[in-house]
């Protein structure tokens, strides 16, 4: 029996005469997989090639826009004009199967090290460290530098739409740069910058107007314009819902397309007000005009979840691991067969999927918990690294399942 799924019709949007051809979204993941420099490369074409044929719109991983913005190695640069190139070929990569493209743009601030800087030193809202120690203090930036930080995110904007991209996705979540001036862990300045809450979201207001201006001038096409957000964060003093509630209202008050949630679960109650007894998604919907259009991602799997979210009145659900582990994600509901989605992965499939050894060792290690790998012959769960070390980083031919059935049997 065919199920008819909303999440299946079309949407339009309100100010933008662009139809997307269904409500899934794929999510944002880094691949880590570009040049020394940020250049694309052609495993990362590869990998969104593979996906584009499904969900409605593909958010790029996050780009930097400029040097000391970069989070990680192989990262995508929007930096630079001589990025444009690379840059266009990834939009075509990802409009060849159909869906529309969308550069999420950002700056690490002080989520990186000097390693990744190339011995800068990371700069920030503040010279707050990050609470765990994991990355270098960084230092405060100037009053010119955050201008000039405003002028490269409107730079990166102007680079996208010359790339041939059908968007920007500002990247306001995650703790980087852009939530470190909203947040007071990160945000301890004293002047227009900060202070209290007014001043503490001009940056992120400011780069938005920017960046909005920057797409009604320059683009000769519609541009869509969309805003990521974490709705809250760990440290205390730290970003609450209320704050962000109220923050997400000044935003949809700007020329924007969408808002862009980035929960751990999309259906989790708020996690630092232990007395709410909504959901989430559920305080964003009546802070924001109805209809108002909202994306959400956090462990969306099944095509009941992600109905359950249009239910919910959000407008688009976005996937993250699961588009990684199954790229027919849409065709397999479309077509009535659900029953071939895959929610896990064998490592055995990671060259068909297209999945750069970058990815595959970052799900294996970092994410292994929440990254679902079969318990096949292939693979030993218990030792993920051990298979990455041994197989995947040595391997440049297909991978032999007899070896790997051998490497299982070692102590
Ligand atoms: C490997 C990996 C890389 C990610 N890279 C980004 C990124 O570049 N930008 C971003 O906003 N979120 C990034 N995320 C977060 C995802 O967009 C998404 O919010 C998160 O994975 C939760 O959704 P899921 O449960 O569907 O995977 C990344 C997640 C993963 C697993």
């Amino acid at each position: 029996m065919q199920i008819n799924y909303d999440f299946l019709e079309n949407y339009t949007f309100k100010n933008k005469a662009i139809t997307l051809r269904n409500h899934v979204i794929m999510a944002p993941t880094t691949l880590r997989s570009s040049l020394e420099d940020g250049t694309v490369t052609d495993n990362e074409l590869n990998y969104y090639q593979i996906r584009a044929q499904g969900p409605a719109m593909i958010i790029t991983e996050a780009a930097y826009v400029n040097e000391l913005g970069r989070g990680w190695e192989g990262g995508i640069s929007v930096a630079d004009d001589d990025k444009i190139p690379g840059l266009r070929r990834l939009a075509s990569a990802i409009q060849s199967g159909g869906a529309k493209a969308i550069l999420q743009i950002f700056a690490a601030g002080r989520q990186t090290t000097r390693t990744i800087l190339r011995g800068e030193t990371p700069v920030s809202a503040s010279n707050q460290p990050y609470p765990n120690g994991a990355f270098d203090v960084p230092r405060a930036l100037t009053h010119d530098e955050i201008v000039q930080t405003i002028e490269d995110f409107a730079n990166a904007t102007k680079r996208a739409i010359l790339a041939g991209f059908d968007g920007v996705e500002l990247h306001g979540a995650n703790l980087y740069l852009m939530q470190q001036f909203l947040s007071a862990d990160s945000n301890q300045r004293d002047d227009i910058w900060g202070g209290t809450a007014e001043k503490r979201q001009r940056f992120g207001l400011t780069v938005t107007a920017k960046v909005a201006q920057v797409i009604e001038k320059y683009a000769d096409r519609p541009f869509l314009l969309g805003y990521r957000q974490s709705p809250e964060e760990p440290m205390v003093p730290g970003i609450t819902l209320e704050d962000s509630l109220q923050y997400a209202q000044r935003v949809a008050d700007l020329p924007i397309d969408y808002l862009h949630l980035s929960l751990k679960d999309s259906f989790q109650l708020p996690f630092k007000n232990k007395q709410a007894t909504k959901r989430v998604i559920d305080y964003y919907r009546q802070a924001l005009p109805e209809g108002y259009p909202l994306m959400v991602a956090g462990l969306l799997k099944k095509p009941e979840q992600v109905e359950d979210l249009m239910d919910a009145g959000i407008t688009f659900a976005a996937l993250g691991r699961e588009l990684i582990i199954e790229p027919n994600w849409v065709q397999k509901v479309f077509n009535n067969d659900e029953l071939a989605i895959r929610y896990a992965i064998s490592p055995a499939d990671f060259d068909l999927l297209g999945i750069p050894k970058p990815l595959s060792e970052w799900l294996l290690t970092r994410f292994r918990n929440g990254f679902p790998v079969t318990t096949d012959a292939l693979f030993d769960p218990k030792q993920p690294w051990r298979y990455y070390k041994n197989v995947v980083a040595k391997n440049t031919e297909p991978i032999d399942p007899t070896k790997l059935m051998t490497l299982k049997k070692q102590p």
